[in-house]
């Protein structure tokens, strides 16, 4: 099976009429976070210490971390909340004023969850602990620390029903319940290697640990109601879209998993990133687009009518790249190798690379609006059939060794010309 789905990465068709799988570009480092808001906003944290909210493709910057932002949550009624390297956690206001700080810890900040009812944040951080902020008091509270774990807090979230869970590098989940003497916790399940993430909702919470192990279990009782595990760890992030029943599981070799809460069945699995891990998962609002973010420093959305579904059997019936049979050798080779971050069409793309639509007898670097690398925005080439045929035939980074362009050699002579016919001959929109 893993020799079937480490093949499917670049195969994602541009289907006619279908949404298309685009990217969000403009960070400086790898995405760590992301969260879509009520509204739709995506909204992201980097390593390049920015939190970006994006419009139409476009990029708002918020500076205000002095460190990797790596936990973002937005709410309705708060508005965006980040944490990052730096300890601390930032609520941005609407109104364009500085952040305020709402929380300080003595260690990274690994999440933040705002309660259903709005009130109440609970922030986690690797110093172990879990704090507590309300809102709308006429005074302002103290947080309240809550711990318990013995090791860094990974991931903090509130049921529906406003239940708060934990999760942490020690191993477990913890269910924090109100008892006489204020909130006390108490082991759910016991995984015996770290736990990194947490999904809940009143019937089921889902885990994701350091070994690999994606569980579901009873939230009160830690009862096992099904188990995802698969050969891919660790896994590093989850996300939730009850409308659609869709869970999302990112791991550290580069894979998401979509699970179908409705049947507990694996719906896709495919691979999501070219490189390293998944770091962060967002379902857009509709439940019909992924986010994913990543080592790369773009953040991939991937439309989920797209991808491929889950064959338990393995086995090369189901292909990812339907119509592969009806298409061109030309064709195939550029939805394969290309169209994940070309388009062919004028005009701006939100893909990764330059639209490549009239690029022969182009000057290198030369799209208006791109943000090229240095390096290829003063070469001196001119794109035609031979500098193209030699692009792939060294690779680029022979070719222009230092541009943004990945490693990609195309070996065969007759699957370089057939590209270059193809994209000679693309339909011009024009
Ligand atoms: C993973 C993303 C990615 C893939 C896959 C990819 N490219 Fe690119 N490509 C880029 C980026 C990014 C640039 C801009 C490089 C820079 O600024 O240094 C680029 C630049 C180019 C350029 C120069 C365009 C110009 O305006 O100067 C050509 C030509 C090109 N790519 C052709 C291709 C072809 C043909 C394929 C498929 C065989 C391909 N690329 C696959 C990301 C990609």
């Amino acid at each position: 099976m893993r020799r079937l789905l480490s093949s499917l990465f670049l195969c994602v068709p541009l289907m006619a009429g279908a949404q298309d799988f685009t990217t969000f570009k403009g960070h400086g480092g790898p995405i760590m976070s992301l969260d879509v808001t009520q509204q739709g906003t995506l909204v992201s944290g980097s390593f390049d210490n920015t939190v970006a909210t994006w419009t139409d493709g476009t990029a708002h910057w918020l500076d205000g971390h002095d460190a990797a932002v790596t936990a973002i949550t937005t709410s309705p009624s708060l508005g965006i909340l980040s944490g990052g390297d730096d300890f601390r956690v930032l609520h941005w206001r609407d109104d364009g004023q500085p952040p305020i700080v709402l929380a300080t810890h003595q260690g990274k900040i690994s999440a933040i969850a705002v309660a259903p009812q709005g009130a109440l944040v609970a922030t986690a951080s690797w110093d172990g602990s879990i704090q507590l902020h309300s809102f709308g008091d006429a005074q302002a509270k103290e947080p309240q620390t809550l711990v318990g774990h013995r090791s860094n807090v990974t991931d903090v979230a509130f049921a529906p029903n406003g239940t708060l869970f934990s999760a942490s590098s020690d191993g477990t989940v913890r269910i924090w319940e109100q008892g006489a003497d204020g909130l006390s916790s108490r082991v759910i399940a016991n995984q015996g290697f770290g736990i990194n993430r947490i999904v809940v909702t009143d019937t089921w919470l889902a885990y994701g640990a350091l070994d690999g192990a994606t569980r579901v279990i009873h939230p009160v009782t830690g009862e096992d109601i099904a188990d995802f595990t698969l050969d891919r760890r660790p896994i590093l992030s989850m996300a939730h879209h009850p409308q659609t029943a869709q869970l999302a599981i990112g791991d550290g070799e580069g894979y998401l998993m979509m699970i179908d809460t409705a049947r507990w069945q694996i719906a896709r699995d495919f691979r999501a990133m070219r490189q390293g891990p998944v770091w962060a998962l967002a379902f857009s609002t509709d439940g019909a687009i992924i986010h994913a973010g990543g080592i790369d420093d773009v953040i991939y959305a991937w439309p989920v009518a797209l991808l491929n579904t889950y064959d338990p059997a393995g086995g090369d019936t189901r292909s990812f790249l339907r119509d592969a049979e009806t298409m061109s050798n030309g064709e195939r080779q550029f939805m394969r190798k290309c169209s994940i971050c070309h388009s062919l069409e004028p005009g701006p793309s939100r893909r990764a690379g330059p639209t490549l639509h009239g690029v022969f007898g182009r000057k290198a670097g030369t799209v208006p609006d791109y943000r090229y690398s240095a390096l290829l925005s003063g070469a001196p080439i001119i794109w035609d059939e031979d500098t193209i045929d030699a692009l792939f035939k060294q690779g680029p980074d022979n070719y222009i060794p230092g541009s943004k362009m990945p490693m990609q050699v195309i070996a065969k002579a007759s699957d370089r010309r057939d590209l270059i016919n193809f994209m000679r001959n693309a339909p011009k929109k024009d």
